[in-house]
């Protein structure tokens, strides 16, 4: 079989994903092709249409598509749903169906890297309330995590990531000052935000004066590969985890929904550090 893949969204021309999953068919075995489909709003219908009647196996979606493209599904993983935002659509002989493999991809690389930290107790704060912020809380909640936090400049918006609780879970909600100056007593920190990302990558979204060299600081920014909070992070002794594992694993986890098959990672992680440095 030649497998078709690619990705929607506006714009796409940069995005790593026909690289990664090439390197995911080679390592599997499988042929096919990963094509970017760059789609203003005003071609979005159009776009899906044509995927549809080409009968692509899977493809996808990126920002500014994650909501639109619900409506044109026939049916939508429930973990998405409740997240808001799919990220993967599989043609399952016909039917569309969309899930949102940021958080599982998050959880996975963080596993991986810092099995240590998978214990309910451990205290854990997301900064940023964003969607990608939703999957992973959702995620983390779901693990198990009895205590997780959020910080966000705007409070009533990290207050609606409180219902996508399903089990019980402590989450106080604050602005950066105040979590600022309480974050020794966290075991994990996730970055979710936008901000140091390329071009901007001086910025950083709290000071970590007061963080405690236990903590694993995380970062879903890739590029660049070590954003300023985790070099920060990493100058005082923490532990950090870049984004470039979670691009993979959410990678990962979409081209296992298309065809079923978990390519192994080994060399594919140290070959997308060096594509990013
Ligand atoms: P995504 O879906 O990629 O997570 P998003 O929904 O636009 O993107 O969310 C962006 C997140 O980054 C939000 O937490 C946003 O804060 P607000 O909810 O207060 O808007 C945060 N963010 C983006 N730019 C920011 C900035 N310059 N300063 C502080 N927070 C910022």
């Amino acid at each position: 079989m030649n497998y078709q893949f690619g990705l929607i969204g506006y714009p796409v021309n940069h995005s790593l994903s026909p690289w990664i999953h090439q390197q995911f068919m080679s390592a599997v075995g499988l042929e096919g092709a990963y094509l970017l489909f760059e789609t203003p709003v005003e071609k979005l219908d159009e776009r899906l249409k044509q995927l549809k009647q080409d009968q692509i196996h899977g493809f996808n979606v990126t920002v500014p598509y994650k909501q639109k493209v619900m409506a044109f599904l026939d049916e939508v993983d429930a973990d998405a749903d409740r997240i808001g935002a799919v990220n993967t659509v599989v043609n399952q002989g016909g039917r569309w169906k969309g899930y949102n493999t940021d958080g599982i991809g998050y959880i996975r690389s963080l596993r991986k890297e810092f099995p240590d930290l998978f214990s309910s107790e451990k205290r854990v704060l997301i900064l940023g309330a964003g969607g990608a912020a939703r999957g992973i809380y959702r995620v983390l909640v779901n693990a198990g995590f009895q205590k997780v936090d959020i910080a966000n400049r705007t409070k009533e918006k990290a207050e609606g990531l409180l219902d996508l609780q399903e089990v019980h879970t402590e989450t106080a909600i604050y602005g950066y000052k105040e979590a600022e100056d309480t974050l020794d007593k966290y075991d994990l920190i996730v970055q979710t935000t936008s901000v140091g990302m390329s071009p901007d990558k001086g910025k950083q979204i709290i000071s970590l004066k007061k963080l405690h060299p236990h903590t694993v600081v995380s970062d879903i920014i890739y590029n660049p590969l070590t954003t300023q909070l985790l070099q920060e992070a990493s100058d005082q002794g923490a532990r950090v985890h870049r984004g470039h594992t979670m691009l993979l694993y959410q990678a990962r986890y979409a081209f296992e929904i298309w065809t079923g098959t978990q390519p192994a990672m080994n060399g594919i992680v140290s070959q997308l550090e060096k594509r990013l440095r």
